[in-house]
């Protein structure tokens, strides 16, 4: 069954067609003066030339005859005011209730989506950009395949580039290790890193060996390729830990780094020649764009072949999308990346759809988001000035997450209080990154994303968990919909916030924008409390009894699949 609001939308597009406005856009939404309003009216009587209260008040007689809508009225300068019935509720109450999709279809159905996320660099710590990448990217997978979809995971790891000229090198002249191979700290590649780099800078003898090292591994030196297979194993160990601890869908089998490209790039760049896509410019394949200049005027090109001969990030791309498209027949391309990287994504696309990789109909979305910033409203660094373990985040979240669950249920202990802490402290951090419009850069702090007030993860995991426990005192009485039982205020709104589930689930996905999700269920929370206050469940008794509990069990189970979309667990109880 469609949502009250699709179909008021279908019912005030019937009415307006009847009208001759086939055109009319009904725009529903919920109204501080009704249940809905239409605010469509407005635009096609300006289109018209006509009176909008006239059109509106056309619309409202045709309305009124429907058996659902209670009232319906002109407001402002040609608003129309919705009101259902309580028996129009309570049907979609009782609907809801058996649905176990609760009203979501399938309207992904038949469509791939390759949604490129996560994408940390080998022998380098996840950091903070990996973190929002891998949450809003996790969370949009969940939905598309909620909605129906096929989505194909590809975590884009750069495991390929000169730096591992110097790693490899730095490792076979100092075989003896540097720190214990543990894959929990990564601390070995770490170090290795920061001792190759120091030596690399301070050496240019050492430079000159780690250069080489990197022709021996192009060339495919064994002995070469095996030491760099063995930093990808360890670093793609750690990285999977993280996932682990993150509870997000990602797998080895997901990961497809930049090397699983090499192989076709000569071949790439061939084409991209032979189409005049791309031409020679001091040495280097470039792309040019009329609209892409520098500060000095001088256009910006997309390099696909620098002059060294080399191949880099913006031709694995390339390579990668092609792939994406021709192979995997995706429909959609989803790419979650720090907005920082809008033109080079600009420029991929552009280069993919003048070469023909990226057919008009196969839409390729650059889905960006904004910084981390510190206390200090900088990005966020430590106060060495480096960035800040993604690791040393989520232990402290946890951390938190544990004295706050720990004074809640003083009983609560050993393994029962860490899982309890992991599930609040990691959904806190995903909930507070999700929470906000992606692309604003928002400020990490670790005491308001674990309040319990207000929006947060914790504050919806609550919720939950009260919902539940409410449930489990009412054991045994039948939460069954007595559709003749009129409705108080605050249980109208209840049902119309939750009856919204599937609207906001489509606009998610639309946007691309988990926000909309958390927004929704933090109103549906509210909602609920203010139900609760209002309208005693357990104390009350007989057919409205029934009622309440149904309402209860409706809000938590949207509550549960809403932060289950998100990649948020919600426990039975906190
Ligand atoms: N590894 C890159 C980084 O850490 C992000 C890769 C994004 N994905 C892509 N297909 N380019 O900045």
């Amino acid at each position: 069954m469609p949502s009250l609001a699709s179909s008021l939308s279908d019912c005030v597009s019937a009415a307006a067609a009847r009208l001759g406005m086939a055109d009319l856009a009904p725009q529903i939404r919920r109204s501080e003066h009704a249940d809905f309003q239409s605010d469509g009216v407005l635009a096609a009587a300006r289109a018209r030339r006509r009176n909008p209260r006239e059109i509106a008040a056309e619309v409202v007689a045709r309305l009124s005859a429907d058996g659902r809508v209670a009232a319906a009225q002109v407001a402002g300068p040609g608003f129309v005011n919705l009101d259902l019935t309580d028996g129009a509720l309570l049907a979609q109450l009782t609907d809801r209730l058996t649905d176990p999709r609760l009203g979501v279809g399938t309207p992904e159905a038949g469509v791939t989506t390759v949604v490129d996320y996560s994408q940390p660099n080998i022998a380098k710590e996840m950091h903070v950009g990996h973190l929002r990448s891998t949450i809003i990217g996790d969370a949009l997978v969940r939905v598309l395949e909620h909605l129906g979809g096929t989505v194909v995971r590809r975590n884009h790891i750069g495991d390929w580039g000169t730096q591992f000229g110097m790693l490899i090198q730095h490792q076979v002249e100092h075989p003896e290790p540097t720190a214990p191979q543990d894959a929990g700290t990564m601390r070995r590649l770490a170090t290795l890193y920061r001792r190759a780099r120091a030596d690399f800078d301070a050496d240019p003898a050492f430079a000159d060996r780690a250069r080489r090292r990197v022709v021996a591994l192009q060339a495919g030196d064994p002995a070469t390729v095996a030491a760099w297979r063995d930093i990808v194993a360890e670093s793609t160990r750690y990285f999977t830990e993280v996932y682990d601890r993150l509870g997000v869908r990602l797998t080895d089998a997901d990961s497809v780094g930049e090397s699983a490209y090499n192989t076709a790039l000569p071949g790439l760049a061939d084409e991209l020649e032979r189409r005049r896509v791309a031409v020679t410019s001091d040495g280097a394949l470039c792309v040019f764009f009329d609209d892409l200049r520098g500060p000095d005027g001088e256009p910006t090109p997309l390099i696909v072949r620098k002059s060294d001969g080399g191949f880099g990030y913006a031709a694995t791309d390339l390579a990668a999308l092609r792939q994406r498209v021709g192979e995997l027949h995706a429909d959609r391309l989803l790419y979650v990346v720090d907005a920082r990287q809008a033109r080079h994504f600009r420029m991929v696309f552009d280069t993919a759809r003048r070469a023909g990789w990226l057919p008009p109909t196969v839409p390729a979305v650059h889905v960006a988001f904004g910084t981390v910033l510190g206390p200090d409203g900088r990005p966020f660094k430590t106060r060495a000035g480096d960035t800040v373990r993604l690791v040393d985040l989520l232990t402290e979240a946890v951390d938190r997450a544990r004295d706050v669950v720990a004074a809640k249920n003083p009983e609560l202990a050993g393994e029962a209080l860490d899982e309890r802490a992991r599930q609040v402290g990691t959904g806190a951090v995903k909930y507070a990154d999700l929470a906000n419009n992606r692309v604003r850069d928002y400020t990490y702090d670790p005491q308001r994303m674990l309040a319990l007030t207000g929006n947060t993860g914790v504050y919806l995991q609550y919720a939950h968990a009260r919902v539940r426990s409410i449930l489990a005192r009412a054991e045994g009485v039948e939460a069954t919909v007595d559709p003749t039982v009129g409705l108080e205020p605050a249980e109208r709104a209840l049902i119309l916030d939750l009856d919204a589930f599937a609207d906001t689930l489509a606009e998610v996905a639309a946007g691309y924008e988990p926000h909309r999700l958390c927004g929704y269920l933090y109103r549906l929370a509210q909602t609920f409390t203010t139900f609760y206050e209002r309208c005693p469940v357990l104390r009350t008794t007989g057919t409205r009894r029934g009622n309440r509990l149904a309402l209860c069990r409706l809000t938590g189970d949207t509550l549960r699949t809403g932060l289950h979309l998100l990649g948020i667990d919600a426990p039975e109880q906190l």
